[in-house]
């Protein structure tokens, strides 16, 4: 298929590696680099599919990496840019950095056994939950490009055939020829390297294997809230620096001004060492914990519902009441914690306890 009639995301693997003088610096600076970090992060929301995954206990080379999918390369120069810029930026190398392109298998495929399997001829990157990432470079060698294709497809049938065998494995295939080094990346999703490994070990006997050049580095990348991973770098939790603010007798904490929150926005902040996600519903703030009890996505870059008064999750589509947390829909069993909102001029103010909120 010509290049100009598919519509193709660019993809980025940045892995990060933080130097160690960084847990020398003090709690305060930590706390606070990792907030302004993670604000970063969530300001290219939107223009960006961005999830963090963590390495740290994993491999030593690297302690997290940021999966990127974008419809244009200037959004992952201006997002490098801009972390580049902060003070956690100053502390951090890129070890390994894999750019690639989404585009159509030459390849034929028998239809999928499963919906799950629908994403091998994807054009649009789409994350599931699974726990895991694994993700290496590939490259074939140039005697594999001088075989007919029908030679390649015979091989590339059994590929397919072994990789339906574990259908809790997701492929995610995206093409770097002329882009970077690679030809391409390599992204596998799961709940469990287990089978991962058998996958790869079962891959390694097929006659298309013989043709393979290089596959390594390989990472094997937990996926976890934007919070958590920097949380695993060390150093101050991230929100400490909030936590250590002054409390009001009242029993509320300020959060924010409601100039930074107008009709129809979202904002993260930290209250008692929580994060907390507020929303401007037509002028109610309403706020609840902002980690949705699914699979930890942040509901601050969820979509809301002002006619239902309603969030639904970025990750899955679970949705949660802004008023009581309750959950309305979707995969999540447990309700979130929704927290008193009080206004003192143009201060937002919540109270530190988290009301119980109502069973689902
Ligand atoms: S993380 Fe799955 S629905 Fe929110």
């Amino acid at each position: 298929m010509a290049a100009g009639s598919e519509k193709r995301q660019v993809v980025r693997y940045a892995f990060y590696k933080l130097d160690p003088a960084w847990r020398r610096l003090t709690a305060e600076r930590q706390a606070t680099a990792k907030i302004e970090f993670g604000e970063t992060l969530e300001r290219y929301h939107g223009r960006l599919l961005l999830r963090p995954y963590g390495l740290v206990g994993i491999r030593g080379d690297t302690d997290f990496l940021l999966w990127q999918v974008s419809e244009d390369l200037d959004a992952l120069v201006e997002l490098q840019t801009a972390l580049n810029r902060t003070d956690l930026g100053g502390y951090l190398a890129i070890p390994y950095s894999y750019l690639a392109m989404t585009r159509r298998s030459i390849y034929e495929f028998p239809a999928p056994a499963t919906p799950d399997q629908a994403h091998e001829q994807r054009l649009v990157i789409q994350p599931s939950a699974a726990k895991y990432l694994f993700v290496y470079p590939f490259i074939k060698t140039r005697a594999w490009y001088a075989l007919p294709k029908q030679e390649r497809q015979r091989m590339m049938d059994e590929h397919v055939r072994i990789g339906r065998k574990y259908p809790t494995i997701r492929l995610n295939t995206t093409y770097s020829y002329g882009l970077d080094d690679q030809e391409f990346i390599v992204a596998f999703e799961g709940d469990n390297p287990g089978e991962f490994l058998d996958l790869v070990m079962e891959l390694r006997e097929s006659e298309a294997s013989s043709y393979t050049l290089r596959d390594t580095p390989t990472f094997t990348c937990v996926q976890m809230s934007l919070w958590d991973m920097l949380d695993t770098l060390g150093g101050a939790g991230a929100a400490e620096a909030v936590a250590r603010r002054p409390t009001r007798t009242d029993g509320f904490t300020p959060v924010a001004s409601v100039s930074e929150l107008p009709p129809g926005s979202a904002k993260r902040v930290y209250a008692a060492n929580e994060a907390v996600a507020l929303f401007n519903v037509n002028g109610t703030i309403y706020a609840i914990a902002n980690r949705c009890t699914h699979a930890r996505a942040s509901l601050s870059e969820g979509t809301v519902d002002a006619a239902r008064c309603a969030v639904t999750c970025p990750w899955h589509e679970g949705v949660f009441s802004l008023e009581t947390g309750r959950v309305l829909g979707g995969p999540p069993v447990h309700p979130v914690a929704a927290y008193q909102v009080k206004l003192d001029g143009d201060t937002i103010l919540i109270a530190h306890e988290a009301r119980e909120p109502a069973v689902s």
